[in-house]
């Protein structure tokens, strides 16, 4: 068997409010093999950004181990993070959050340029990842002259643009309406599988879970199998 991408154990966070310690995670574990599709259903704060966020290094753990790739990014620097994730990790955000005053070719490059590629050979990667989510005619658009659905779709070919070996998405289609939800899911599917590029999606929308290959719940701080 492969080695997991991601691979975390006994994750516990907790959140001071106020007076009152919150626990969000409390002892949560989780495995994803390379290629695996893994949708996180739960409901609104019951803590699927903190997971995520943890996962990608971006937040600090109470205890546990969040293991990338076979090294421990829980355990890494700020600064050896940002690397650890810059090469293995893509995310995809509920709110694209592309860069206004950019195309959308600048908006996919910037990844890579961030990890030290030529202008050349960025732009000529970033056409390539546009083409594949169908926006080839809508390269040199800004984000304002795009419909979220295509603006979501920008925000896929920047995650993706560094062949990452895990794409993470906190709740990708919690602004589309049906049909371009189901548009994007459908996207980031097909290409976890034409990049061998694992997916984990955390959402309240359990349609999120069609196609996937494995589907869990998170609550009271811990995953399960989807009923
Ligand atoms: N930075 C923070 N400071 C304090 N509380 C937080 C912080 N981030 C999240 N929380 C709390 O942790 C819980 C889980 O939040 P979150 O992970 O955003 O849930 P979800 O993404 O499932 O809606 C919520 O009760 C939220 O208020
Ligand atoms: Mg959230």
């Amino acid at each position: 068997m492969s080695e997991p991408v991601l691979l975390a154990t006994g994750l516990h966070k907790s959140f001071k409010q106020g007076s009152e310690r919150i626990e969000v995670l409390r002892g949560l574990s989780l495995e994803v093999r390379r290629g695996e599709r893994c949708a996180i259903v739960g409901r609104s704060g019951s803590g699927k950004s903190t997971l995520l966020h943890i996962l990608a290094g971006l937040d600090d753990l109470d205890a546990g181990q969040v293991q990338l790739c076979g090294a421990a990014i829980s355990a890494a620097s700020v600064g050896e993070r940002a690397r650890m994730r810059n090469r293995h990790v893509g995310f995809v955000y509920q709110l694209h959050h592309l860069l206004p005053e950019f195309s959308a070719l600048e908006n996919v490059q910037m990844p890579l340029r961030l990890g030290g590629a030529s202008r050349r050979q960025a732009e000529a990667q970033a056409a390539v990842l546009l083409e594949a989510v169908g926006l080839k005619n809508r390269m040199n658009h800004r984000p304002s002259a795009l419909s979220g659905g295509e603006r979501q779709r920008v925000a896929v070919a920047r995650a993706l643009v560094g062949h990452p070996d895990v794409l993470l998405a906190d709740e990708p289609t919690g602004n589309l309406d049906r049909d371009n939800a189901r548009q994007v899911f459908d996207l980031m599917r097909a290409l976890s599988e034409d990049f061998g590029v694992a997916l984990v999606v955390v959402t309240h929308d359990e349609e999120a879970t069609d196609g996937m290959d494995r589907a869990l719940l998170l609550d009271g701080g811990a995953l399960d199998a989807l009923a």
